[in-house]
C-alpha cells in the first residue's frame, strides 16, 4: 500500500503555499511537522481530495485519486483542523449521519462505531448534544467519524489538539495499533505526539520537505551536537551569543542551557552531551 505525491504546488494569490511537494507513504504514520502557516492543512485538503492543487499529481497503489473518483473516498478517512459541526445532533446521530453521507454498510458502520467510541471513552456522551460537548470531548466525537468506514488512508490534521494528557496518551495508542494495516498522515506542532510511534516525519518548509525520514535518521544527524551546561546567568549570555540554544532554565541562582554545536566544536568538558530529540531536530529546522 503507496501513497504517492508527486510535484504537488498550491499558490493562494501570488504566495507558493506548497512548491513542487513530493514525498511517499506506505504503512505506518507519517507525521507531518511544521510551524503555523507552513501549510500543513493546505497539504491535508489537497491529499482528501477536497481542493484541487494548482499543479501536481497524487497516487494511491500507483493509480492517480483523481480518476480513483469515489473509490479513493471510500478507503480514505480525514479529521480536519476544525470539523464542521451540527449543534443540535447527539454524536450517535452524528455518526449514523456520517455513516448515510459515506455510504458505509449499516452493520459495518455500527461495529466501528462501538469499537472506536469505547477506546476513545466516549460512552457517556452520546446521549449529549454536540454543542454541549467540550472541545476534545467533540475532537474525539469527530475521529470516531473520521474512521467510521474502517479507513485505509487516515488523513488527522492535529488530531490531539483539545485532548488531555491521559487521553493523549489512549489515543497515541490507538494510533499505533491502527498504524498497523493503514496509511496514517499525522499533522501536529507537538513532537511528543509524535515520539516512538512515527516512522517517517517530514519538515515543511517553503512549500517544500525539508526533511523527510526516519525519526532516528533525523535525530541521529544531530548526534554529538547537544548538550546541555549550568552555568551563570553572563555565562549563558555568551552561550546564545555563540551557540544555538534552544532552552534555558533558571536553577537557584544558576542556569541551565540545552544548545546545538557545529560539529566542528571541539566539547568542553563542562558539557554533557544529551541525546538529540525531534523537539531539537524542529528547533535546528525552523529556528526560534
Ligand atoms: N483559502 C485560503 N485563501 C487564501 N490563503 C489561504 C487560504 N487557506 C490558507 N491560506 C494561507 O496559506 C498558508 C498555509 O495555511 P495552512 O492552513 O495550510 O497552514 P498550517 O500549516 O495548517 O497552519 P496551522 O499550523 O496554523 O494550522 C497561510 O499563509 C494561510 O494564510
Ligand atoms: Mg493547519
Amino acid at each position: 500500500m503507496t501513497l504517492k505525491v508527486a510535484g504537488l504546488t498550491k499558490r493562494y494569490k501570488e504566495k507558493k503555499i506548497l512548491d513542487g511537494l513530493t514525498l511517499e507513504a506506505d504503512q505506518g504514520i507519517c507525521a507531518v511537522l511544521a510551524p503555523n502557516g507552513a501549510g500543513k492543512t493546505t497539504f491535508f485538503r489537497i491529499l482528501a481530495s477536497v481542493l484541487p492543487p494548482d499543479e501536481g499529481r497524487i497516487y494511491f497503489n500507483g493509480e492517480d485519486i483523481d480518476e480513483l473518483g469515489g473509490g479513493y473516498r471510500r478507503i480514505l478517512g480525514y479529521l480536519p483542523q476544525n470539523p464542521g459541526m451540527y449543534p443540535h445532533y447527539t454524536g450517535r446521530q452524528f455518526w449514523d449521519y456520517i455513516a448515510v453521507l459515506k455510504d458505509v454498510d449499516t452493520v459495518q458502520a455500527e461495529k466501528n462505531i462501538e469499537k472506536f467510541s469505547s477506546i476513545l471513552h466516549l460512552e457517556n456522551e452520546l446521549k449529549k448534544p454536540l454543542k454541549n460537548l467540550s472541545g476534545g470531548m467533540f475532537r474525539r466525537v469527530s475521529i470516531v467519524a473520521a474512521l467510521i468506514n474502517d479507513p485505509k488512508v487516515l488523513l488527522l490534521d492535529e488530531p490531539s489538539a483539545g485532548l488531555d494528557p491521559k487521553e493523549r496518551v489512549r489515543f497515541k495508542n490507538m494510533l499505533n495499533e491502527l498504524a498497523q494495516e493503514r496509511i496514517i498522515f499525522l499533522s501536529t506542532h507537538i513532537t511528543s505526539d509524535i515520539d516512538f510511534i512515527s516512522k517517517r516525519v517530514i519538515f515543511l518548509k517553503n512549500g517544500k520537505a525539508a526533511l523527510n525520514d526516519t525519526p532516528e535518521k533525523l535525530c541521529s544527524c544531530l548526534e554529538n551536537s547537544v548538550f546541555e551546561v549550568v552555568t551563570d546567568a553572563k555565562e549563558a549570555d555568551n552561550y546564545k551569543n555563540n551557540f544555538f540554544v534552544v532552552m534555558e532554565q533558571q536553577e537557584g541562582d544558576a542556569v541551565k542551557i540545552r544548545f546545538l554545536t557545529n560539529k566542528g566544536n571541539m566539547p568542553r568538558k563542562e558539557w554533557k552531551s544529551v541525546s538529540p530529540t525531534l523537539e531539537d531536530v524542529y528547533l535546528s529546522v525552523y529556528g526560534l
